[in-house]
């Protein structure tokens, strides 16, 4: 059981579940005729975009792009790598960006900046904003949860790629990424 790695439950499913419909009716007021376009980014936002847009309650298009700044670890490596860029053109249309976490914030300022070169409105949603471990001056414009500075795993987010399918976020048991 997964369970056995985790120190301690921070946020549940339930209180992940409250805070997407209260996020998602938020966004469908603000959005309302504006056919934005969700942008997961891959891996880690895939199941709080899923919750989520559960609960937008108008017309939204999806797209993802994939980037990756960590290569496994439990820190940022500091530099961000496209692996995979999205397909729509984003010239003059809104889009949102979901993320499972705030972190650095060397992501999304990388992500903003390269969409917004191309001509894109951009609006950010994080399921989670770690504000201690911030490096450049990044906000998001939705957020689900602050966290405190600890190692979360769960709800998409990972250690070595494991970790993202737990139905909750928790702090790893430090023994796990110790030895
Ligand atoms: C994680 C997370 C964010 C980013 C946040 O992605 O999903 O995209 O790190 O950290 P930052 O604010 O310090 O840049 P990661 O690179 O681990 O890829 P993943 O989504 O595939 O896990």
């Amino acid at each position: 059981m997964l369970e056995q790695y985790i120190e301690k439950v921070l946020i549940s499913e339930d209180q992940i579940t409250q805070r997407a419909k209260e996020l998602g009716s938020e966004l469908t007021k603000d959005f309302e005729g504006k056919n934005p376009l969700i942008l997961g980014i891959l891996r880690g936002s895939i199941p709080f975009l899923a919750e989520l847009v559960k609960h937008i309650d108008t017309h939204v298009e999806m797209d993802f792009m994939a980037l990756s700044s960590y290569h496994g670890g439990t820190k940022s490596s500091g530099e961000v790598k496209m692996i995979m860029d999205l397909d729509t053109p984003v010239n003059g249309r809104e889009v949102i960006i979901v993320e499972d976490i705030i972190d650095t914030g060397l992501t999304l300022k990388y992500l903003r900046e390269l969409l917004e070169h191309r001509g894109a409105i951009v609006t950010i949603v994080t399921m989670l904003d770690k504000k201690a471990g911030r490096k450049v001056e990044i906000d998001p414009d939705y957020l689900g949860f602050d966290i405190p500075n600890e190692f979360v795993v769960g709800f998409g987010l990972d250690y070595d790629e494991n970790y993202r399918n737990l139905p909750y976020v928790g702090v790893l048991k430090q023994e796990v990424y110790m030895d």
